[in-house]
């Protein structure tokens, strides 16, 4: 890591630090060195097989049955996600953004990830936006289960409260994001006076408006991330460097400027 990287942590410690309400925003460069590939970018998912359509919810809402049998034995670039993710450990970087929760700078985590590592590394304050492979979601009602929860002997598995269809929590294109998330996802960005961009190319929408939102209400955008992304011009301060590599030397740094 060069000497400017390093000087750059130290200046966003200081913005993290003298802000009043740090709020992260993840993708999913987040995971990439706990062996997850991101979307794009080099070596990304959509940068070698090409962006999914974009109607993968009309496509379950007509045939559930068919994305249930896709879900079960999934093929191709799903088949190499799921094994990813199934496989996948929490990284120092992580660690680090519990230390950073811990100590009372980092508020929330808005993550994109579907693969559930916050939560497994202990952050408490997340929220997945796009969902978490490991819980079902019944589309009538909203209630969620845990996947190892629901039958699917017979397809589609059906809601224990409500009779209505079940799917996976994972938000798929063309499905709106669960009431309940979007709105603890608007409440915190709101609250933000300054985002910190880890992994996230800033593309995909509603999660990219929100450190548009932050900055657009005056606050400070840090970004984390190997290369420069769709948001990168707007931020204030950043940090050319990986999750894992960056995010515990921030939260030293951070640690060193704490008095308790
Ligand atoms: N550390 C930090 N950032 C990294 C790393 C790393 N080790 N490796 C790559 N990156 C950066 C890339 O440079 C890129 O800017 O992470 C970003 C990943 O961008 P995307 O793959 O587009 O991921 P994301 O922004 O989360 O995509 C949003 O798109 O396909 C949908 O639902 C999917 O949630 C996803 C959404």
């Amino acid at each position: 890591m060069d000497a400017g990287t390093s000087d750059s942590i130290q200046h966003v410690a200081d913005v993290l630090v003298s802000c009043h309400y740090v709020v992260c925003l993840t993708g999913a460069g987040m995971s990439v060195e706990s062996g997850i590939r991101p979307f794009r970018g080099p070596n990304g998912i959509w940068t070698e097989y090409g962006e999914p359509p974009l109607d993968d919810y009309r496509r379950f809402v007509t045939d559930p049955v068919g994305y249930w049998k896709g879900l079960l034995h999934p093929v191709g670039y799903y088949r190499e996600l799921y094994a990813a993710l199934e496989g996948a450990e929490p990284h120092q970087g992580y660690v680090a953004l519990t230390e950073l929760e811990r100590v009372g700078v980092l508020k929330y985590i808005i993550t994109q990830n579907i693969d559930g590592l916050h939560r497994k590394a202990g952050s408490s304050n997340v929220a997945e936006i796009h969902g978490s492979y490991l819980m079902c979601r019944c589309v009538s009602c909203g209630e969620r289960f845990r996947r190892e929860e629901v039958d699917v002997s017979s397809l589609p598995p059906r809601c224990f409260s409500c009779g209505g269809v079940i799917k996976s929590d994972v938000v798929v294109f063309g499905e709106p994001i669960p009431e309940d998330v979007a709105r603890t996802c608007v409440d915190q960005a709101d609250l933000a006076d300054c985002m910190l961009l880890v992994g996230t190319s800033a593309y995909v929408y509603p999660a990219a408006s929100f450190p548009r939102q932050v900055s657009a209400g005056g606050g400070t955008l840090v970004e984390i991330g190997p290369h420069p992304t769709e948001i990168t011009e707007m931020c204030d301060v950043v940090v050319r460097g990986t999750a894992a590599e960056v995010l515990p030397q921030l939260a030293d740094a951070v640690a060193s400027r704490m008095d308790y």
